[in-house]
C-alpha cells in the first residue's frame, strides 16, 4: 500500500527535529536566459506544498534540472524556480546553492514552522544518477518526513526518490503522484467504454510498447503523425520522403498482425497533407494515401482521416492522447490535429493527455482548451513507461506490501 499525505500525522513529537518534510519534485522544466517557459509542474507541485504548509509543517524541496552530468551548470541552476515559486505561493523561499553542505542542512535544521527551503539542483553531484546510498543519506538529514511527488521521474532509480528511502520510516506519496495514478492508472486499467487511443508524434520508439499494451484493451486505436507514416510502409505503401521510423517498421507489422486477433481496431490515416521534398512553409498537396509519391512529405492527416478519427473521438467514453498529428508547430500544417484537439474537448470523455509537444499544440492553438481536459500528464518518459504496461520503480518501493 503506497501511503499517502492525508494518513501522516505531522502533528506527531516523535520526529526528531519537528515536523520537517522532505519532498523531491520534478522541476525539471524548460529554462532559458534564466527564465521559466513552462510552469506546468511548478504550478502541479502546489497542491502539495500547500497541504504541507496548511499542516504546519517545515518544507524541504528538492529535484533535478535537465542533464549536467554531476558537474556545475549555471545554467542549470533552480534559482529561477525558487523565485517562480516564491512568486505563486507569495512568501519568501531559502535557497541553497548546493544540496548537501553542512550550511545546506543547517538551514534545513532552523527552519521555522511555515518556512520554505529548496535545494540546488541534485544531478550537480553525479552521486545522485548513481544512486549513491551516502550522497542519499546526507539528503535525508533535511528532513524527518519523506515524500516523493516527482512523478516525471518515476521510472528512474536516482538517490533522491530510491536510496533515500532506507533513511526514513514515514516516507509516501505526495498528491501528484496521486492524482496521476488515478487518471494513467486507475481510469485506463477500468476505463468507461468506448476507450479511444490517439497515438502520434515523432518518438516511435518510444511509444510503440503503448500500443501493444493496449490492445484487446482500448476499443479503437486512432493513429497519426509520423507513427502512421511506419504503419504504412510497414504495409507496403509509398511514404515518399516522410519521417519513418525503419528499425520499428517489423514491430508495426506485427502489431498490426495481432490486431486482427484482438477486439481492438486499429486505424491509420486515409489521407494526407504535406510538401514537396522538405518540411516548408507551404501545404503542396492533400491525397489520399495510396497516392503519395516518391518526392513527397506527409505533415498531417487530411480531412477525409478527420472525419473518421473525430467520428470515433465523438463516441467514446475514455481517450488518451500522446502524439501530434502533424507538424502541428507548423501551423499550415496544424489544421488535422486541431480538428482532433477541438473533438475531444466537445466530447464528453474522460480524457487524458500525455507528452510535451501535444500539451504545446494544444497551447499553441487555444491555451484556455487546457482546462477542459480531465486530466494533462506531468510525465514524459514515465508516462509512457507506464502506458507501456511497465511498472514505476520509484513507486514501487515506497509500496508497503
Ligand atoms: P510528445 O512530445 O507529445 O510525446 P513527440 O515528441 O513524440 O510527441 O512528437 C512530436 C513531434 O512529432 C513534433 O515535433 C512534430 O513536428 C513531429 N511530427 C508529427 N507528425 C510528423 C510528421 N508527419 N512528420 C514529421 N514530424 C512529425
Ligand atoms: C523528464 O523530464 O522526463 C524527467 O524530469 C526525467 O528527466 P531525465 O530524462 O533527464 O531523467
Ligand atoms: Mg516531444
Amino acid at each position: 500500500m503506497l501511503r499517502k499525505l492525508n494518513t501522516i500525522d505531522f502533528q506527531s513529537s516523535k520526529y526528531n527535529f519537528g515536523r520537517t518534510v522532505l519532498i523531491r519534485f520534478d522541476f525539471n522544466v524548460p529554462i532559458e536566459n534564466e527564465k521559466i517557459l513552462d510552469d506546468f509542474r511548478i504550478q502541479q507541485s502546489i497542491p502539495t506544498i500547500k497541504f504541507c504548509l496548511e499542516q504546519g509543517a517545515k518544507l524541504v524541496l528538492m529535484s533535478h534540472l535537465g542533464r549536467p552530468n554531476g558537474n556545475v551548470d549555471k545554467n542549470l541552476s533552480l534559482i529561477p524556480v525558487g523565485e517562480k515559486l516564491a512568486e505563486i505561493l507569495e512568501m519568501p523561499i531559502k535557497f541553497s546553492h548546493d544540496c548537501i553542505s553542512d550550511d545546506a542542512i543547517e538551514v534545513s535544521r532552523s527552519l521555522k514552522d511555515g518556512e520554505i527551503h529548496l535545494l540546488e539542483n541534485l544531478r550537480f553531484y553525479k552521486e545522485e544518477e548513481l544512486n549513491d546510498p551516502k550522497f542519499a543519506s546526507k539528503l535525508s538529514s533535511h528532513g524527518s518526513i519523506y515524500i516523493n511527488d516527482a512523478f516525471g521521474l518515476t521510472h528512474r532509480l536516482h538517490a533522491s526518490n530510491s536510496s533515500i528511502i532506507d533513511n526514513f520510516s514515514v516516507k509516501g506519496i505526495g498528491l501528484l503522484i496521486e492524482k496521476e495514478l488515478q487518471y494513467l492508472s486507475d481510469s485506463l486499467k477500468n476505463p468507461q467504454k468506448p476507450l479511444t487511443l490517439i497515438i502520434g508524434g515523432a518518438k516511435i520508439g518510444t511509444k510503440i510498447d503503448i500500443i501493444n499494451n493496449f490492445l484487446d484493451i482500448a476499443d479503437n486505436i486512432l493513429i497519426g503523425g509520423a507513427m502512421a507514416n511506419t504503419f504504412l510502409f510497414s504495409k507496403g505503401k509509398n511514404i515518399g520522403k516522410s519521417l519513418f521510423e525503419k528499425e520499428k517498421v517489423k514491430n508495426a507489422r506485427e502489431i498490426l498482425e495481432n490486431a486482427k486477433k484482438s477486439k481492438t481496431k486499429i486505424h491509420l490515416p486515409l489521407d494526407s497533407t504535406g510538401s514537396m521534398n522538405n518540411l516548408i512553409n507551404k501545404k503542396d498537396f492533400t491525397l489520399k494515401t495510396n497516392q503519395i509519391e516518391d518526392d513527397m512529405v506527409i505533415a498531417d492527416i487530411g480531412p477525409e482521416t478527420v472525419e473518421l478519427y473525430t467520428s470515433i473521438i465523438s463516441k467514446s467514453k475514455t481517450v488518451f492522447w500522446n502524439g501530434t498529428m502533424g507538424v502541428s508547430e507548423m501551423s499550415h500544417f496544424s489544421e488535422g490535429n486541431n480538428k482532433i484537439i477541438d473533438s475531444i474537448v466537445s466530447s464528453n470523455s474522460e480524457s487524458i493527455i500525455g507528452g510535451g509537444d501535444t500539451i504545446s499544440s494544444i497551447t499553441n492553438y487555444n491555451k484556455s482548451f487546457l482546462s477542459e481536459f480531465s486530466h494533462i500528464s506531468t510525465g514524459g518518459g514515465a508516462t509512457l513507461h507506464l502506458l507501456g504496461g511497465n511498472k514505476l520503480p520509484a513507486i514501487d518501493i515506497l509500496d508497503i506490501k
